[in-house]
């Protein structure tokens, strides 16, 4: 059966490998045979302050990553959050829903607001229930994302079950799936095995750019961190080495080989040899969307078009669903 698919990308520059092989990639593979929704999520981006001429540039750069990595707009639909009203009117409904409680477990805000959580934004705090928000709107029944989204797909379950249940609409809100990928659902930094690949690591050493040209790549994976023990032969010894781990599973969602095939192949060489190797396929795969992206930022008119119709689909279906959102909430709908 067809799935019914949402999921989204925050236009915040220079998106990276993590957002590829942890999403991006899916979502390609996703469209050939399900009914695809992918988002631009700016309303999100601007929760942390944003510079509005390289939020309007990186909201164009992120729709050409992903018209570059393969997604068809004919197929799936591709547009950006704030083109939908109803994406803010219903996150205004789902605030007044969830609770501050659930909020205050949210691991992402304490992340991100730091050690200074007053001077954080409420957006920030609230942004699950924009989040639930994008989700609902679309009744999607799966939500494919990277590890790291997965407690903020835990309260969209949340607020859907309670939404139905405080409005005794059993069933009106759809409870998503969380598609979450194993073996590439966290990407690691190449520095540091145990943290995550992420734009906002200050060491651009730390991960690999889809902008990056062949050298940076080569200098990059020439530079991460290894140990100095032989490729090993058994799945559970990566374990214990989370840079080979984090290596060799690029290596494999790059190759798309499973990672026991991979490890046979790999098994009693060097570091050196994998390093090489994964150099080789990165330059092959990442390489031509980095330059994909350049070629497609060059005609703004036409991903002005990609999200002006992407835009038209997405509007005709949250319109219908947040029309029956405020009927179940119980504003008055005027008549004419
Ligand atoms: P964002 O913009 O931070 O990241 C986009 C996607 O990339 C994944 N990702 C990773 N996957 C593996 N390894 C990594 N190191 C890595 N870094 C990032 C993320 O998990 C995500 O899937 N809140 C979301 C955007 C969003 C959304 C939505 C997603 C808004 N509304 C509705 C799904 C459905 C975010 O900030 O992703």
């Amino acid at each position: 059966m067809k799935k019914k698919i949402f999921s989204g990308v925050q236009p915040t520059g220079n998106l990276h490998l993590g957002n590829y092989l942890g999403a991006i990639k899916n979502f390609v593979s996703l469209q050939k045979e399900n009914d695809c929704i992918y988002c631009v999520v700016d309303l999100h981006a601007i929760t942390v302050k944003q510079d509005p001429k390289e939020l309007n540039q990186n909201t164009l750069e992120t729709t050409a990553t992903f018209l570059a990595a393969g997604l068809d707009y004919k197929k799936s639909i591709i547009f950006n959050q704030s083109s939908v009203s109803a994406h803010a009117e219903f996150a205004w409904v789902l605030n007044c829903v969830s609770r501050i409680g659930w909020m205050n477990r949210m691991t992402q805000f304490k992340e991100k607001a730091g050690s200074n959580k007053e001077n954080a934004s409420i957006g920030l705090y609230v942004y699950p229930n924009l989040m639930a928000a994008d989700i609902l709107l679309y009744d999607a029944s799966h939500v494919p994302v990277g590890e790291d989204q997965k407690q903020h797909l835990e309260i969209t379950r949340d607020i859907a079950q309670k939404f139905n249940n405080d409005f005794n609409c059993k069933n009106f809100l759809i409870v998503p799936e969380p598609l979450i990928q194993k073996e590439f659902s966290r990407i690691m930094s190449l520095k540091d095995g145990k943290k995550k690949m992420s734009k906002s690591d200050a060491s651009e050493q730390s991960r690999i750019n889809l902008s990056d040209d062949k050298d940076t790549i080569a200098n990059k994976i020439k530079r991460a961190k290894t140990d100095s023990l032989p490729l090993p032969g058994k799945k559970s010894e990566l374990s214990s080495r989370p840079e080979l781990e984090n290596l060799m599973n690029m290596y494999s969602s790059l190759s798309n080989n499973k990672l026991e095939n991979v490890i046979n192949d790999f098994q009693g060489k060097n570091f050196a040899f994998l390093k090489d190797k994964l150099t080789e396929i990165l330059i092959e795969k990442i390489c031509p969307i980095g330059e994909e992206i350049k070629k497609l930022l060059n005609d703004a008119t036409y991903l002005n078009q990609v999200l002006k119709e992407g835009s038209e689909k997405a509007h005709s279906i949250a319109s219908s669903k947040i029309e029956k959102v405020y009927d179940k909430v119980g504003f008055l709908k005027l008549k004419n």
